[in-house]
């Protein structure tokens, strides 16, 4: 199995394949309006520490098991822990079919905004748009095509597909979003914007439900708690520097985010749009920022058109990392070809993300189970058994590092702050969980 395993060809196609898994609609869409709810600089501190803290090293875990079994979820965990292990890696794949399920409604959403503004620009009735286009017969036709383009990507293979898109996805990506921001920096009534963006409310900074917020958009942002960094890593070779890699991913995923905030902030708050986000849900951004470019004419146009290009670009590398984990497993577990593998796990996802395409209560109650709860318990479990239980991380990961004398620490962050903290967001985003079912089952 492993000798005929496909692997990167070269050290920056992994690194910018990893970027483009964790850099997607998470940063631009899910950031923002998590922002947006939980107050400003307060949430995005504690994202940030969530990210260096916890997020960092279960990214490690992820890369050092993936790179030393060079197997897919399943068979790592089983390779390295045993049978029972196995059942982690079942978990993982089910979280990636949840999330790529509704993933690609959100992403359906996207592409048809882009390309319809390119046609007929943004209308000024954005709220009655997106009431439209949010669910129905339209909506489940744009998530079957974007699905339909993410299992072309695999059916590609590692380097054929993943790491050929994402060499030239991500640096155009990275130019849109920067050009974005310095435009949205011209506006006047920026300023406000960036007020709302840097203005702390350190009252947040000790409420329990922000640091849950705040964790679980650390692990759906670098893409963690489900094999996806994993899965990239076992296509790797042993030369390449883990802890370095971690850095990089992370640095570059919060830098998008963090510029995709100067990007949303200063536009709401220059049109004056900013209490409609106040109590922010699943559509703000989806009706405000398109009521933003609306009323700013022709330059609206192309700068709403851009802001699309940015986001589809993003959401289709980051579906192929969530598509790519249930292949992989797929292909390690039946020895299946790739491009059956491909076509029966896209076509399966697909059809299961019909029902989020229908109704925007099961959309978020697959995002509550599938994008937060799941990630959560994943990321505990991966710490757990990092942490405790696989023999000698800490050698695995020190190989081709030059970071090596500094990873006892790493194990140790693993164990005594990692777990506990996951183990008390646990507590509460099951909490939330369950509140989120009954207030659907009350109707
Ligand atoms: N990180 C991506 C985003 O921010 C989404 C994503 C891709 C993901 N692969 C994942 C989330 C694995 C959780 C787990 O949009």
């Amino acid at each position: 199995m492993a000798s005929g395993r496909e692997s990167w060809s070269s050290r920056l196609g992994f690194t910018l394949a990893a970027v483009g898994s964790a850099v997607g609609l998470g940063n631009m869409w899910r950031f923002s309006y998590m922002t947006a709810e939980n107050g400003g600089a307060a949430f995005v501190m504690l994202y940030v520490l969530m990210t260096a803290l916890v997020g960092l090293p279960v990214m490690l875990a992820e890369l050092t098991l993936g790179r030393g079994a060079a197997r897919s979820p399943v068979q790592a965990l089983i390779h390295y822990g045993g049978r029972p292990w196995g059942a982690l890696g079942i978990v993982f794949v089910l979280a990636g079919v949840a999330i790529l399920s509704y993933y690609g409604v959100i992403a359906g959403w996207t592409v048809r905004y882009g390309i319809e503004a390119l046609t007929q620009g943004f209308p000024a009735d954005a709220g009655d748009k997106f009431g439209a286009i949010a669910t129905g017969g339209a909506a489940v036709a744009w998530h079957l095509g974007f699905l339909a383009v993410t299992t072309l990507v695999v059916s590609g293979g590692v380097r054929g597909g993943i790491e050929r898109a994402a060499l030239w996805l991500m640096p155009a990506l990275g130019v849109l979003v920067v050009g974005l921001a310095l435009y949205a920096a011209t506006l006047e009534g920026a300023s406000a914007g960036y007020a709302f963006y840097f203005q702390t409310d350190f009252g947040a900074l000790a409420d329990m439900d922000v640091l849950k917020d705040a964790a679980g958009q650390a692990f759906f942002s670098l893409s963690l708690g489900m094999g996806a960094i994993l899965t990239y890593a076992s296509y790797l070779s042993r030369d390449q520097d883990l802890p370095a890699e971690s850095v990089t991913i992370a640095l570059s995923d919060f830098a998008v985010a963090f510029i995709a905030g100067l990007v949303v902030f200063p536009l709401i708050f220059a049109l004056g749009l900013q209490d409609e986000v106040g109590g922010s849900t699943l559509g703000a951004l989806f009706i405000t920022l398109p009521k933003a470019f609306a009323s700013m004419g022709t330059a609206g146009t192309v700068i709403g058109v851009a802001f699309f290009a940015a986001l589809v670009v993003g959401a289709l590398t980051s579906a192929v990392s969530l598509l790519e984990v249930v292949v992989s497993t797929l292909i390690d577990q039946t020895g299946m070809e790739r491009r059956t593998a491909a076509l029966v796990c896209g076509g399966a996802i697909a059809l299961l993300g019909v029902p989020s395409a229908l109704s925007l209560d099961v959309l978020g109650l697959v995002d509550q189970v599938g994008g937060q709860l799941l990630l959560i318990l994943g990321g505990l479990a991966l710490a757990i058994f990092v942490g405790f239980f696989m023999p000698d991380p800490t050698g695995e990961a020190s190989e081709g590092s030059r970071f090596g004398a500094l990873l006892f620490a790493w194990r140790a962050l693993l164990r005594f702050v990692v777990v506990p903290i996951l183990a008390v967001v646990s507590v509460y985003t099951l909490i939330d969980t369950w509140n989120a079912l009954a207030a659907l089952v009350a109707g």
